[in-house]
């Protein structure tokens, strides 16, 4: 005989309204961060091959798109920069004329109160395309902190209103934050990429901010694919540090690590839904394999349902258009 009552969840899932009323996860434009590609010179705005729709942009453009993204809702934007010159030590990173810091009041300007998130790594910048200075081959860790710390100091002495150091060397966050608070930016917050791992999902990021590295890869300092545990210790510290929201990446690949770190931790949770997950649903959708807009936003809600706060992503715009008229 059937038990009573009977189980039917079948009951709440007939109606889209009343699915919506029981839905446990909603993803929202303010959850999202866009990342911008700015690159030096003038009028350039050039799309990324493996990455349909994002493209490199000159800072005198920047105005227009920060306010399409500004009224689509989105709550911040990620800057990295194309510099002008590159040298071994990522000189232009820290220049008070470097492409970042030219381009930070320029977006201030036009939408004041979009949130300017900046990018602190050396990748970018370094003629060899390391995310640390090269010492006898090797990234040496200590070395790179200082210029860490020069970094994130002239970012925010140009305007960042949160930095985000991607480099993934041991100290950096307690190095930047000292940095900051000795040039008087107590209240800048620190974002920190905390669980990076070294992985091929960022290969077309690298094309979009032309920072592969010229030899070897980055596995001696980006955490290696089989581990959590090691994820649950690299957040520990760098909330040790002082970092104010911590960063899993990439995101779709590790919703595990997402979920364990939201279950350990109380911190603020990013998770980077990174170029190579944007590139695998453009190049299926393009072939009409999939739904771009229904696979997307379930994506985007794995993420979120993993456990994150803030999602950064390269489909926020459309993301965002895509919730409005949902
Ligand atoms: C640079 C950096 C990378 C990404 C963000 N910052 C590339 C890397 O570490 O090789 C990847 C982002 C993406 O793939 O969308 N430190």
């Amino acid at each position: 005989m059937a038990e009573f009552p009977q189980v039917r969840l079948h009951r709440l899932r007939r109606w889209e309204q009343l699915r919506k009323m029981i839905a446990e996860t909603e993803i929202n434009a303010g959850d999202f961060i866009y990342p911008l590609f700015v690159a030096s010179g003038h009028g350039i705005k050039r799309e990324i091959d493996s990455m349909p729709g994002i493209c490199q942009l000159s800072t005198d453009l920047l105005a227009k798109e920060v306010e399409e993204i500004a009224r689509l809702g989105i709550a911040a934007v990620l800057l990295f920069g194309l510099p002008e010159t590159k040298d071994e030590l990522g000189s232009e990173a820290y220049s008070p004329q470097g492409v970042i810091q030219k381009a930070i009041p320029t977006i201030k300007e036009a939408v004041p109160d979009l949130v300017v998130v900046t990018d602190v790594c050396l990748c970018e910048y370094t003629s060899h395309g390391h995310c640390g200075i090269i010492v006898e081959g090797y990234v040496d860790n200590d070395r790179t902190l200082e210029i860490l710390g020069k970094i994130a100091r002239s970012q925010a002495a140009a305007g960042s209103d949160m930095v985000a150091p991607s480099d993934m060397m041991d100290g950096r966050v307690k190095a930047i934050r000292e940095a900051l608070d000795a040039d008087g930016f107590h209240t800048t917050p620190i974002m920190s990429y905390a669980a990076k791992y070294a992985s091929s999902f960022y290969a077309p990021f690298r094309e979009a901010a032309e920072c592969a590295p010229q030899f070897g890869d980055r596995r001696s300092y980006q955490m290696d694919p089989p581990n959590v545990r090691e994820a649950l210790r690299e957040v520990a510290q760098d909330i040790a540090e002082g970092a104010d929201i911590v960063m899993v990446k990439p995101a779709l690949a590790y919703l595990d690590v997402i979920r364990k770190v939201r279950d350990t931790f109380n911190h603020p949770l990013a998770a980077y839904n990174v170029s190579g997950e944007f590139a695998m649903v453009k190049a299926a959708a393009q072939k009409g394999w999939l739904d771009e807009r229904a696979v997307t936003l379930e994506i985007l809600n794995a993420i979120k349902r993993a456990g994150a706060d803030i999602i950064i992503t390269y489909h926020a715009k459309e993301a965002a258009r895509w919730l409005r008229s949902h």
